[in-house]
């Protein structure tokens, strides 16, 4: 019996001692006690170049840059753009009617309160190697919905 506990403590050790080194932080190889150099803030993508969709009911990502637009209880800068009011001017794609409905499905006169943050959902994009490999493989065509 002593000579088990013994081997599963010495498991224990060597097996922490290997997870340690295999473990990705997004700190990277640095002791807690160091502070590393901040990494460089990439470019955000801002070609204006929509995006394909990956599967059906996808957000589609933001094509541009957004740091200028302000979006908080009071003001919400993307609908002076995107809304159903306002697409013809900048040419931006209108929201489509699912974010007029609220949850019980009621269709309503303004964006609805869910669909407010848009960042919620809609994400920016930039151009850098990808943190983990991502082997994600989008429905290509899907029958039942014609896509
Ligand atoms: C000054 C006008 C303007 C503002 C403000 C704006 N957009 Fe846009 N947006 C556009 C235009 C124009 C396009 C079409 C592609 C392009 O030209 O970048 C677009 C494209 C998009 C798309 C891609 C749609 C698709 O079908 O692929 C998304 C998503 C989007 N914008 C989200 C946002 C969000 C979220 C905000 C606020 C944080 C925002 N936009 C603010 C003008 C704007
Ligand atoms: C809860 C998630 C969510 C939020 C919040 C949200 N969207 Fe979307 N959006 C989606 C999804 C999902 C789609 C694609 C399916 C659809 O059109 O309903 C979409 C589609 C779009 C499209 C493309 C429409 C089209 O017909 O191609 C635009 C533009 C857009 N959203 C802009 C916005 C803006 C601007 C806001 C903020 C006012 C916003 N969205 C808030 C989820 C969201």
């Amino acid at each position: 019996m002593k000579q088990m506990i013994v081997c599963v403590g010495l498991f224990g050790i060597i097996y922490s001692a290997h997870a340690d080194d295999n473990i990705a932080t997004l700190r990277g190889k640095v002791s807690i006690a160091d502070q590393p150099p901040a990494p460089r803030m990439e470019q955000v993508e801002d070609k204006d170049i929509m995006r394909k969709r990956n599967y059906p009911m996808q957000p589609p990502t933001i094509p541009h840059k957004i740091n200028k637009y302000q979006v908080d209880l009071f003001a919400n800068r993307c609908l002076s753009c995107h809304s159903r009011q306002r697409t013809e001017d900048p040419q931006a794609p209108m929201v489509s009617d699912s974010h007029y409905k609220d949850r019980d499905g009621n269709v309503l006169a303004e964006v609805a309160p869910r669909r407010h943050f848009c960042n919620q959902c809609h994400v920016i994009q930039v151009e850098i190697k990808p943190l983990v490999d991502n082997t994600f493989e989008g429905l290509l065509h899907d029958p039942s919905t014609g896509w």
